[in-house]
Protein backbone atom coordinates (compact mmCIF):
# COMPACT_ATOMS: atom_id res chain seq x y z
CA UNK A 1 0.00 0.00 0.00
CA UNK A 2 1.68 3.43 -0.96
CA UNK A 3 0.41 6.51 0.98
CA UNK A 4 0.18 10.31 0.08
CA UNK A 5 0.42 13.72 1.79
CA UNK A 6 -3.47 14.65 3.01
CA UNK A 7 -3.00 18.82 1.62
CA UNK A 8 -2.28 20.26 4.28
CA UNK A 9 -3.76 18.16 7.31
CA UNK A 10 -0.21 17.07 8.12
CA UNK A 11 -1.20 13.31 8.12
CA UNK A 12 -0.58 10.83 5.71
CA UNK A 13 -3.62 8.57 4.00
CA UNK A 14 -3.12 5.59 2.08
CA UNK A 15 -4.26 5.63 -1.45
CA UNK A 16 -6.47 3.13 -1.13
CA UNK A 17 -9.44 4.55 1.79
CA UNK A 18 -12.51 2.91 3.32
CA UNK A 19 -16.05 3.96 2.33
CA UNK A 20 -18.47 2.93 5.03
CA UNK A 21 -21.97 4.11 3.94
CA UNK A 22 -23.41 0.75 3.47
CA UNK A 23 -21.50 -1.19 6.45
CA UNK A 24 -24.83 -0.56 8.41
CA UNK A 25 -27.92 -1.79 6.49
CA UNK A 26 -28.81 1.71 5.66
CA UNK A 27 -32.57 1.06 5.41
CA UNK A 28 -33.49 3.65 2.91
CA UNK A 29 -30.39 3.63 0.39
CA UNK A 30 -28.21 0.31 1.33
CA UNK A 31 -29.20 -3.25 2.62
CA UNK A 32 -27.38 -6.35 3.28
CA UNK A 33 -24.30 -5.58 5.48
CA UNK A 34 -23.78 -8.15 8.26
CA UNK A 35 -22.03 -6.99 10.93
CA UNK A 36 -19.30 -9.29 11.74
CA UNK A 37 -18.74 -9.19 7.74
CA UNK A 38 -17.84 -5.79 7.92
CA UNK A 39 -16.06 -5.64 10.98
CA UNK A 40 -14.02 -8.47 9.43
CA UNK A 41 -13.64 -6.34 6.16
CA UNK A 42 -12.52 -3.49 8.12
CA UNK A 43 -9.79 -5.78 9.52
CA UNK A 44 -8.80 -6.99 6.80
CA UNK A 45 -8.66 -3.46 5.30
CA UNK A 46 -5.97 -2.38 8.36
CA UNK A 47 -3.70 -5.45 7.84
CA UNK A 48 -3.16 -5.02 4.24
CA UNK A 49 -2.07 -1.76 4.94
CA UNK A 50 -5.15 0.66 4.53
CA UNK A 51 -5.20 3.66 7.32
CA UNK A 52 -8.05 6.21 6.13
CA UNK A 53 -11.83 5.52 6.94
CA UNK A 54 -14.74 7.78 5.66
CA UNK A 55 -18.29 7.68 7.67
CA UNK A 56 -20.96 9.85 8.06
CA UNK A 57 -23.57 11.04 11.48
CA UNK A 58 -26.01 9.99 8.97
CA UNK A 59 -24.83 6.51 7.70
CA UNK A 60 -27.41 4.01 8.83
CA UNK A 61 -29.36 6.50 10.42
CA UNK A 62 -33.16 5.50 10.66
CA UNK A 63 -36.10 7.59 11.74
CA UNK A 64 -37.16 4.17 14.41
CA UNK A 65 -34.09 5.25 16.58
CA UNK A 66 -32.87 8.81 15.12
CA UNK A 67 -30.27 8.76 17.96
CA UNK A 68 -28.18 5.82 16.57
CA UNK A 69 -25.34 6.28 14.01
CA UNK A 70 -24.83 2.86 12.97
CA UNK A 71 -21.34 3.43 10.77
CA UNK A 72 -19.95 5.62 13.23
CA UNK A 73 -20.46 3.09 15.88
CA UNK A 74 -19.18 0.03 14.45
CA UNK A 75 -16.21 2.05 13.17
CA UNK A 76 -16.18 3.12 17.00
CA UNK A 77 -16.23 -0.39 18.08
CA UNK A 78 -14.04 -1.81 15.45
CA UNK A 79 -10.94 0.76 16.00
CA UNK A 80 -11.50 0.09 20.05
CA UNK A 81 -11.95 -3.47 20.10
CA UNK A 82 -8.63 -3.79 17.62
CA UNK A 83 -6.88 -0.78 19.80
CA UNK A 84 -6.31 0.37 16.63
CA UNK A 85 -6.32 4.32 17.16
CA UNK A 86 -3.48 6.05 16.56
CA UNK A 87 -2.75 3.92 13.42
CA UNK A 88 -6.42 4.81 11.86
CA UNK A 89 -7.35 8.39 10.14
CA UNK A 90 -11.17 9.07 10.99
CA UNK A 91 -13.21 11.12 8.76
CA UNK A 92 -16.96 11.70 9.21
CA UNK A 93 -19.52 14.56 8.61
CA UNK A 94 -21.73 17.09 10.04
CA UNK A 95 -25.26 16.05 8.05
CA UNK A 96 -27.19 19.60 7.06
CA UNK A 97 -30.18 20.02 9.22
CA UNK A 98 -33.03 20.44 6.63
CA UNK A 99 -31.68 17.37 5.11
CA UNK A 100 -31.35 18.28 1.77
CA UNK A 101 -28.84 16.16 -0.39
CA UNK A 102 -27.59 18.32 -1.95
CA UNK A 103 -27.73 21.45 -0.33
CA UNK A 104 -30.40 23.80 -2.62
CA UNK A 105 -29.17 26.81 -4.47
CA UNK A 106 -32.05 28.31 -2.49
CA UNK A 107 -30.81 27.16 1.00
CA UNK A 108 -29.20 29.70 4.03
CA UNK A 109 -26.38 28.46 6.03
CA UNK A 110 -28.76 28.99 8.85
CA UNK A 111 -31.27 26.25 7.21
CA UNK A 112 -28.55 23.82 6.69
CA UNK A 113 -25.61 24.61 9.32
CA UNK A 114 -26.31 26.53 12.17
CA UNK A 115 -23.70 26.36 15.20
CA UNK A 116 -25.26 24.77 17.61
CA UNK A 117 -26.11 22.08 15.08
CA UNK A 118 -22.78 21.42 13.96
CA UNK A 119 -21.56 21.62 17.80
CA UNK A 120 -24.26 18.89 18.74
CA UNK A 121 -23.37 16.46 15.68
CA UNK A 122 -19.43 16.92 16.30
CA UNK A 123 -20.17 15.72 19.81
CA UNK A 124 -22.89 12.88 18.72
CA UNK A 125 -19.71 11.70 16.32
CA UNK A 126 -17.15 11.07 19.06
CA UNK A 127 -19.26 9.78 21.34
CA UNK A 128 -20.27 7.33 18.50
CA UNK A 129 -17.02 6.67 17.62
CA UNK A 130 -15.86 6.37 21.18
CA UNK A 131 -12.88 9.03 20.44
CA UNK A 132 -11.32 11.96 22.06
CA UNK A 133 -10.88 13.36 18.75
CA UNK A 134 -11.70 13.50 15.20
CA UNK A 135 -9.15 13.61 12.47
CA UNK A 136 -11.29 14.99 9.62
CA UNK A 137 -15.04 16.25 9.77
CA UNK A 138 -16.79 17.20 6.57
CA UNK A 139 -20.02 18.92 6.25
CA UNK A 140 -22.04 16.77 4.58
CA UNK A 141 -23.29 19.22 1.72
CA UNK A 142 -22.38 22.64 0.84
CA UNK A 143 -22.92 26.10 -1.21
CA UNK A 144 -20.35 27.97 -2.30
CA UNK A 145 -22.68 30.90 -1.81
CA UNK A 146 -22.07 30.97 2.23
CA UNK A 147 -18.07 31.77 1.89
CA UNK A 148 -18.16 34.85 3.66
CA UNK A 149 -20.74 33.85 6.10
CA UNK A 150 -18.99 34.73 9.58
CA UNK A 151 -20.79 32.13 11.78
CA UNK A 152 -19.18 28.74 10.22
CA UNK A 153 -15.57 29.78 10.32
CA UNK A 154 -16.57 30.96 13.98
CA UNK A 155 -17.99 27.52 14.95
CA UNK A 156 -14.92 25.48 13.08
CA UNK A 157 -12.69 27.58 14.53
CA UNK A 158 -13.67 27.30 18.20
CA UNK A 159 -13.85 23.40 17.47
CA UNK A 160 -10.37 23.26 16.84
CA UNK A 161 -9.32 25.11 19.54
CA UNK A 162 -11.51 22.57 21.22
CA UNK A 163 -9.27 20.06 20.24
CA UNK A 164 -12.30 17.89 19.56
CA UNK A 165 -11.22 17.74 15.62
CA UNK A 166 -7.78 18.60 14.08
CA UNK A 167 -9.01 19.31 10.50
CA UNK A 168 -12.32 20.35 9.11
CA UNK A 169 -13.09 19.48 5.09
CA UNK A 170 -15.86 19.60 2.36
CA UNK A 171 -18.21 16.56 0.98
CA UNK A 172 -19.41 19.07 -2.40
CA UNK A 173 -22.80 18.36 -3.58
CA UNK A 174 -22.95 15.55 -6.50
CA UNK A 175 -21.95 16.39 -9.18
CA UNK A 176 -21.05 20.08 -8.55
CA UNK A 177 -17.27 20.32 -8.38
CA UNK A 178 -17.00 23.96 -8.30
CA UNK A 179 -19.27 24.47 -5.71
CA UNK A 180 -16.42 24.72 -3.32
CA UNK A 181 -13.46 27.15 -4.67
CA UNK A 182 -14.65 30.16 -3.13
CA UNK A 183 -14.92 29.02 0.64
CA UNK A 184 -11.20 27.43 0.01
CA UNK A 185 -10.19 30.83 -0.92
CA UNK A 186 -11.14 31.54 2.84
CA UNK A 187 -8.06 28.86 3.78
CA UNK A 188 -9.87 27.59 6.80
CA UNK A 189 -10.94 24.21 4.89
CA UNK A 190 -8.07 21.43 4.42
CA UNK A 191 -10.09 19.09 2.26
CA UNK A 192 -12.52 18.10 -0.39
CA UNK A 193 -14.51 15.10 -0.79
CA UNK A 194 -15.89 14.87 -4.60
CA UNK A 195 -17.51 12.24 -6.84
CA UNK A 196 -14.88 11.41 -9.59
CA UNK A 197 -14.80 8.39 -11.65
CA UNK A 198 -14.26 7.38 -15.38
CA UNK A 199 -17.86 8.70 -15.70
CA UNK A 200 -17.71 11.78 -14.23
CA UNK A 201 -14.58 13.56 -15.35
CA UNK A 202 -15.50 17.24 -14.87
CA UNK A 203 -13.56 17.89 -11.48
CA UNK A 204 -10.66 17.98 -13.45
CA UNK A 205 -11.08 21.17 -15.00
CA UNK A 206 -11.30 23.20 -12.13
CA UNK A 207 -11.31 21.82 -8.69
CA UNK A 208 -8.13 19.13 -9.76
CA UNK A 209 -5.93 22.89 -10.29
CA UNK A 210 -7.38 24.38 -7.65
CA UNK A 211 -6.70 21.79 -4.76
CA UNK A 212 -2.74 21.15 -6.44
CA UNK A 213 -1.96 25.00 -6.35
CA UNK A 214 -3.80 25.31 -2.57
CA UNK A 215 -2.71 21.96 -1.07
CA UNK A 216 -6.10 20.84 -0.86
CA UNK A 217 -6.30 16.52 0.22
CA UNK A 218 -8.69 15.25 -2.36
CA UNK A 219 -10.87 12.48 -1.78
CA UNK A 220 -12.39 10.72 -4.38
CA UNK A 221 -15.57 8.87 -3.88
CA UNK A 222 -18.43 6.69 -5.60
CA UNK A 223 -15.30 5.67 -7.46
CA UNK A 224 -16.66 2.49 -8.97
CA UNK A 225 -19.93 4.89 -9.62
CA UNK A 226 -22.00 3.12 -6.85
CA UNK A 227 -20.91 -0.52 -8.21
CA UNK A 228 -21.45 0.46 -12.04
CA UNK A 229 -17.72 0.95 -12.75
CA UNK A 230 -17.29 -2.45 -10.76
CA UNK A 231 -17.67 -4.65 -13.97
CA UNK A 232 -20.02 -6.56 -11.66
CA UNK A 233 -23.18 -5.19 -12.86
CA UNK A 234 -25.12 -6.08 -16.37
CA UNK A 235 -28.96 -5.82 -17.65
CA UNK A 236 -29.30 -9.02 -15.98
CA UNK A 237 -28.91 -7.66 -12.01
CA UNK A 238 -31.63 -7.11 -9.85
CA UNK A 239 -30.88 -5.59 -6.03
CA UNK A 240 -32.25 -6.82 -3.18
CA UNK A 241 -35.22 -5.02 -1.91
CA UNK A 242 -34.47 -1.84 0.22
CA UNK A 243 -31.18 -0.85 -2.04
CA UNK A 244 -31.17 2.54 -3.66
CA UNK A 245 -29.65 1.04 -6.68
CA UNK A 246 -32.98 -0.64 -7.82
CA UNK A 247 -33.75 2.49 -8.80
CA UNK A 248 -30.33 4.32 -9.93
CA UNK A 249 -30.03 1.65 -12.33
CA UNK A 250 -33.41 0.94 -13.64
CA UNK A 251 -33.45 -1.19 -16.82
CA UNK A 252 -32.96 1.13 -19.67
CA UNK A 253 -29.74 2.53 -17.52
CA UNK A 254 -28.33 -0.84 -16.98
CA UNK A 255 -28.67 -1.56 -20.62
CA UNK A 256 -26.53 1.27 -21.37
CA UNK A 257 -24.23 0.98 -18.95
CA UNK A 258 -23.52 -2.80 -20.06
CA UNK A 259 -22.61 -1.38 -23.26
CA UNK A 260 -20.21 1.15 -22.17
CA UNK A 261 -18.84 -1.59 -19.46
CA UNK A 262 -18.24 -3.82 -22.60
CA UNK A 263 -16.37 -0.79 -24.54
CA UNK A 264 -14.39 -0.31 -21.40
CA UNK A 265 -13.19 -4.16 -21.04
CA UNK A 266 -11.83 -4.06 -24.47
CA UNK A 267 -9.11 -2.02 -22.96
CA UNK A 268 -8.04 -4.57 -20.18
CA UNK A 269 -5.07 -6.33 -20.56
CA UNK A 270 -2.17 -8.92 -18.72
CA UNK A 271 -1.31 -5.48 -16.66
CA UNK A 272 -4.81 -4.53 -16.14
CA UNK A 273 -6.95 -7.22 -15.51
CA UNK A 274 -10.60 -5.80 -14.18
CA UNK A 275 -12.52 -2.59 -14.79
CA UNK A 276 -12.61 -1.76 -10.93
CA UNK A 277 -9.04 -2.21 -11.48
CA UNK A 278 -8.87 0.06 -13.82
CA UNK A 279 -11.96 2.59 -12.02
CA UNK A 280 -9.34 3.07 -9.05
CA UNK A 281 -5.98 3.26 -11.24
CA UNK A 282 -7.49 6.19 -13.18
CA UNK A 283 -8.47 7.81 -10.40
CA UNK A 284 -5.03 6.81 -8.46
CA UNK A 285 -3.13 8.23 -11.25
CA UNK A 286 -3.61 11.83 -10.62
CA UNK A 287 -1.02 12.73 -8.39
CA UNK A 288 -3.28 15.16 -6.64
CA UNK A 289 -5.81 13.17 -5.48
CA UNK A 290 -4.73 12.35 -1.88
CA UNK A 291 -6.79 8.66 -1.54
CA UNK A 292 -10.21 7.01 -3.21
CA UNK A 293 -12.56 5.37 -0.71
CA UNK A 294 -14.42 2.56 -2.48
CA UNK A 295 -17.62 1.46 -0.23
CA UNK A 296 -16.61 -2.36 1.03
CA UNK A 297 -19.03 -3.99 2.67
CA UNK A 298 -16.91 -7.07 1.02
CA UNK A 299 -13.33 -8.72 2.33
CA UNK A 300 -13.07 -9.89 -1.00
CA UNK A 301 -13.72 -6.22 -2.16
CA UNK A 302 -11.36 -4.89 0.28
CA UNK A 303 -8.25 -7.70 -0.93
CA UNK A 304 -9.62 -6.51 -4.13
CA UNK A 305 -8.86 -2.94 -3.84
CA UNK A 306 -6.21 -2.59 -1.56
CA UNK A 307 -3.96 -4.52 -4.29
CA UNK A 308 -5.05 -1.90 -6.70
CA UNK A 309 -2.02 0.84 -4.84
CA UNK A 310 0.86 -1.20 -5.86
CA UNK A 311 0.15 -1.42 -9.51
CA UNK A 312 0.81 2.33 -10.01
CA UNK A 313 -0.36 5.01 -12.59
CA UNK A 314 -1.94 4.20 -15.66
CA UNK A 315 -0.05 5.03 -18.90
CA UNK A 316 -0.68 8.64 -20.67
CA UNK A 317 -2.20 7.02 -23.94
CA UNK A 318 -4.82 4.70 -21.71
CA UNK A 319 -5.66 8.29 -19.49
CA UNK A 320 -6.54 10.14 -22.81
CA UNK A 321 -8.33 7.21 -24.35
CA UNK A 322 -10.85 6.68 -21.05
CA UNK A 323 -11.55 10.87 -21.84
CA UNK A 324 -13.60 9.79 -24.26
CA UNK A 325 -15.75 7.73 -21.46
CA UNK A 326 -17.09 10.39 -19.40
CA UNK A 327 -20.70 9.87 -19.10
CA UNK A 328 -22.30 12.95 -17.41
CA UNK A 329 -25.18 12.30 -15.74
CA UNK A 330 -26.96 12.69 -12.61
CA UNK A 331 -28.83 9.10 -11.49
CA UNK A 332 -29.44 9.95 -7.67
CA UNK A 333 -33.31 9.71 -6.59
CA UNK A 334 -35.14 12.69 -7.26
CA UNK A 335 -37.00 13.45 -3.77
CA UNK A 336 -33.99 15.43 -2.32
CA UNK A 337 -32.57 16.78 -5.47
CA UNK A 338 -32.55 20.80 -5.82
CA UNK A 339 -36.01 21.64 -8.07
CA UNK A 340 -33.66 24.93 -9.00
CA UNK A 341 -30.93 22.41 -10.99
CA UNK A 342 -33.76 20.71 -13.30
CA UNK A 343 -33.09 22.41 -16.05
CA UNK A 344 -29.27 21.42 -16.06
CA UNK A 345 -30.33 17.24 -15.38
CA UNK A 346 -29.03 18.70 -11.75
CA UNK A 347 -25.51 18.79 -13.12
CA UNK A 348 -22.83 21.89 -13.07
CA UNK A 349 -22.42 23.15 -16.16
N1 LIG B 1 -22.28 12.97 -0.15
C1 LIG B 1 -21.29 12.24 0.35
O1 LIG B 1 -20.50 12.73 1.14
C2 LIG B 1 -21.10 10.81 -0.10
C3 LIG B 1 -21.98 10.25 -1.03
C4 LIG B 1 -21.74 8.95 -1.47
C5 LIG B 1 -20.65 8.24 -0.95
N2 LIG B 1 -19.82 8.80 -0.01
C6 LIG B 1 -18.67 8.06 0.55
O2 LIG B 1 -17.95 7.48 -0.54
C7 LIG B 1 -17.86 6.05 -0.35
C8 LIG B 1 -17.82 5.39 -1.70
O3 LIG B 1 -18.97 5.64 -2.46
P1 LIG B 1 -20.10 4.52 -2.66
O4 LIG B 1 -19.85 3.44 -1.70
O5 LIG B 1 -21.40 5.19 -2.63
O6 LIG B 1 -19.87 4.02 -4.15
P2 LIG B 1 -18.70 3.14 -4.85
O7 LIG B 1 -17.52 3.10 -3.99
O8 LIG B 1 -18.60 3.71 -6.22
O9 LIG B 1 -19.38 1.72 -5.01
C9 LIG B 1 -19.60 0.89 -3.91
C10 LIG B 1 -20.08 -0.47 -4.39
O10 LIG B 1 -19.05 -1.10 -5.16
C11 LIG B 1 -18.88 -2.44 -4.74
N3 LIG B 1 -17.46 -2.78 -4.87
C12 LIG B 1 -16.41 -2.25 -4.19
N4 LIG B 1 -15.26 -2.81 -4.62
C13 LIG B 1 -15.58 -3.70 -5.58
C14 LIG B 1 -14.82 -4.60 -6.37
N5 LIG B 1 -13.50 -4.67 -6.30
N6 LIG B 1 -15.49 -5.40 -7.26
C15 LIG B 1 -16.84 -5.33 -7.37
N7 LIG B 1 -17.61 -4.50 -6.62
C16 LIG B 1 -16.99 -3.69 -5.72
C17 LIG B 1 -19.32 -2.48 -3.29
O11 LIG B 1 -19.78 -3.79 -3.00
P3 LIG B 1 -19.89 -4.35 -1.49
O12 LIG B 1 -20.48 -3.23 -0.67
O13 LIG B 1 -20.82 -5.48 -1.60
O14 LIG B 1 -18.51 -4.73 -1.01
C18 LIG B 1 -20.40 -1.43 -3.26
O15 LIG B 1 -21.63 -2.01 -3.54
C19 LIG B 1 -19.08 5.72 0.53
O16 LIG B 1 -18.97 4.48 1.19
C20 LIG B 1 -19.05 6.91 1.48
O17 LIG B 1 -18.06 6.72 2.47
C21 LIG B 1 -20.03 10.09 0.41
Amino acid sequence: MKYRIFGKTNLKVSEIGYGTWQIANDPHMWVGATKEESKKSLAKYLELGGNFIDTAWVYGYSEEKPERHPSEELVGEFIKESNNRERVVIATKVAPANWHWPAWKTDKLSDCFPSEHIKKQVDDSLKSLQVDFIDLVQFHVWNDSWSDEQEWKDTIQEIIKSGKVKNWGISINDYQPSNCLKTLDTGLISTVQFIYNVFHQKPVEKLLPYAKEHNIGLIARVPLDEGGLSGKIDSNTTFQEGDFRSSYFSSDRLLELEERIEELSCLLSEEIQSVSELALRFILTHPEISCVIPGMRKIKHVIDNTAVSDKGSLSSTLMEELKKHSWERNFYPDDAKDPNMADTNFLEI
